[in-house]
């Protein structure tokens, strides 16, 4: 079938398109570049038509709370209408796990997307993930003063992007939930020894330093805060295999 990916060439767009190639579906990973803008709508009407399934990896370019807002509102009401006119039969976006019970700007534009997709005619699947291991060095980088990374002891629980692709992919060939399935990498510990693991192991000498008082995006976090609170699957890679793997910072990332 014919499934578009619309952000198909960012980082969880780029590892599912090669996987949904290889159970022989007809991909088309659309982005800005190929000339699919969803806060434009350019390009939209084309690339939907014959689609069956559409899959939204699409992330904004600015994370400041207003443009992020804008950006995700503006384009599920350019994307969800063209979906309902070419016919397509689910919709698969990736969200964030405690977006509706951890308050900061980014969360907040992530629940306004998933309300327009929950309003739309479109059957849905909303995959929640926690936070993706190549993101560890873009929080060391937004949480340092001085030498010093501060960051509150709270669970954390952090997933690859190889496995955020391949649940992506498994849901979007599955039947639409009209719901949210949760996704978590296979360990959890306390967020300042996960960073702080990282940092060590990439040869980073900075200080990580737990403060229950440290926020997260500015907002206050509790022990549960970032971690599924329900049934969440598993991701297989765990953070001594994805750090093996990723020995140097170039995977640092800087998105949420
Ligand atoms: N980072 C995390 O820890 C985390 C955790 C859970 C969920 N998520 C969610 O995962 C999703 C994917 O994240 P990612 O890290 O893979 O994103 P990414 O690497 O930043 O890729 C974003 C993609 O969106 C495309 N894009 C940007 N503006 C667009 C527009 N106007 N129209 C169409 N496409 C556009 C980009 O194309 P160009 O490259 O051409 O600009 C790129 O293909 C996001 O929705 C994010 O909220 C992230």
């Amino acid at each position: 079938m014919k499934i578009v990916i619309i952000g198909g060439t960012g980082l969880i767009g780029s590892k599912t398109a090669p996987i949904l190639r290889q159970r022989g579906h007809e991909v088309v990973a659309a982005s800005p570049d190929t000339g699919v803008n969803t806060i434009t709508g350019e390009g939209l009407k084309e690339v939907l038509a014959g689609a069956q399934v559409v899959i939204d990896l699409a992330n904004s370019p600015s994370f400041e709370d207003k443009a992020v807002l804008e950006f995700f509102e503006t384009s599920e009401r350019h994307l969800l209408p063209a979906e309902v006119s070419a016919g397509v039969q689910h919709h698969v976006a990736l969200s964030i796990v405690a977006i509706d019970r951890t308050d900061n700007g980014y969360f907040r534009a992530k629940v306004a997307q998933e309300k327009l997709i929950e309003a739309s005619r479109i059957p849905y699947t909303i995959v929640r993930a926690t936070q993706f291991m190549e993101f560890l060095g873009g929080i060391a980088d937004s949480s340092m003063t001085g030498n010093t990374v501060t960051l509150p002891p709270v669970l954390f629980q952090p997933i690859a992007a190889d496995d955020v692709a391949a649940n992506v992919a498994e849901v979007a060939l599955a039947a639409p939930r009209n719901g949210i399935v949760e996704i978590a990498g296979p360990e959890r510990a306390p967020f300042n020894e996960i960073v702080a693991r990282y940092l060590k192991a990439i040869g980073d000498p900075r200080q990580v330093v737990g403060d229950p008082e440290a926020g997260y995006w500015g907002g206050r976090v509790e022990e549960r805060s970032l971690v599924p609170l329900g049934e969440a699957r598993l991701g297989r890679i765990g953070l001594d295999e994805w750090l093996r793997a990723h020995p140097a910072p170039a995977n640092r990332r800087s998105a949420q």
